[in-house]
């Protein structure tokens, strides 16, 4: 029987190629479709887990701060199924802190489940396996699972738990390329991903790009492998409108977009037409996130910078998967 104790660990976000977007069981997050991400090194969550016979209810501080009885429900949640793989009943004491700011758009949820699935198995002494760990980090945050594995990850799609998780196609060294996320708004969105995947059965366009979603897939992870940037590209940016059609046309309709949004997305288009190598995706939020090869960088955040209504840019290279501090 594993001796609880403390343990912490440090995890990436990562942006998806190949989007995430609905699911087949909402409860055990088997997405409708398999995505493709790389992780962003240059952002991280470092997370602490200690279970504490002592405790009285869970404690979880966020950025040092007590964190929402949302969010303490949600993390609840995912450390029963921890409690239950290990055999205990305690609570924990849990402490995450993102090195990039919250409500910027970004998919903190990816870190911090990775890093926490992580962090609480090690601090009831389970080591689990890369693949056993993306699938726990999985039932806290679909896009979790990608951010377990190295570089440029793909998440499978699947009809059971045992078979959907993560798994590297490349590691991070494997192709320079950037994030250069352009912030449009750091407002806190409305609806976010959870309730979202709720809604994707509700547009007419939903079943259209699950049924295209694996050639999708194919034509990115060829495009990646051979870094291939015109083809990386062209799907990235095919991927990312059909899943805002479908956020589009639910019901309610989710429209995340803001006018600056839109007005980076054409001075991307531009620009690749005069030859940089640049290209954009959006998550379930306005800030837009322009992917370029690593020599182009600094001149895609300096242009980005200038588009009126881009409030600052944050940027990020590949990143490794996720690792015990301990
Ligand atoms: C639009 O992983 O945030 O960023 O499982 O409910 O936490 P939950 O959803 P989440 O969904 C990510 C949606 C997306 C696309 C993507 O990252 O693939």
């Amino acid at each position: 029987m594993p001796k609880p104790g403390g343990a912490s660990a440090v995890a990436h976000p990562n942006i998806a190629f190949i989007k995430y977007w609905g699911n087949r069981d909402h409860l055990l997050r088997l997405p409708a479709n398999g995505s493709l991400s790389m992780n962003l090194g240059s952002l991280k969550t470092q997370t602490t887990v200690e279970f504490d016979r002592q405790l009285k209810t869970e404690q979880l501080r966020i950025n040092d701060k007590d964190a929402l009885p949302e969010q303490v429900k949600r993390v609840s949640a995912f450390l029963d199924i921890v409690r239950q793989m290990a055999g205990i009943e305690h609570f924990a004491r849990v402490d995450s802190q993102n090195n990039f700011p919250s409500g910027s758009g970004i998919a903190s949820s990816s870190s911090a489940f990775a890093a926490l699935a992580l962090a609480a198995t090690r601090a009831v002494g389970l080591d689990l396996s890369e693949q056993a760990l993306s699938r726990l980090a999985r039932r806290g945050s679909g896009s979790a699972s990608r951010s377990v594995p190295a570089g440029f990850v793909e998440w499978r799609a699947a009809n059971t738990d045992e078979d959907s998780y993560g798994s590297s196609i490349a590691p991070a060294g494997h192709w320079a390329l950037e994030d250069c996320i352009a912030i449009v708004s750091e407002e806190h969105k409305a609806i976010g991903s959870s309730q979202g995947h709720k809604l994707a059965d509700s547009s007419p366009l939903q079943a259209a790009r699950i049924a295209s979603a694996e050639a999708r897939l194919a034509t990115c992870r060829q495009a990646i492998l051979q870094r291939d940037f015109a083809a990386l590209a062209q799907v990235t940016e095919l991927d990312n409108h059909l899943m805002h059609a479908v956020m589009m046309t639910s019901r309610p309709p989710l429209l995340y977009w803001q006018a600056a949004s839109v007005a980076v997305m054409h001075a991307v288009n531009d620009w690749r037409a005069a030859g940089t190598p640049a290209c954009y995706t959006l998550d379930a939020g306005p800030n837009v996130h322009v992917i370029c090869e690593a020599a182009s960088a600094d001149k895609v955040a300096t242009q980005l910078s200038e588009i009126p209504g881009v409030v600052r840019i944050l940027r990020s290279g590949l990143g490794g998967a996720v690792q015990s501090l301990d």
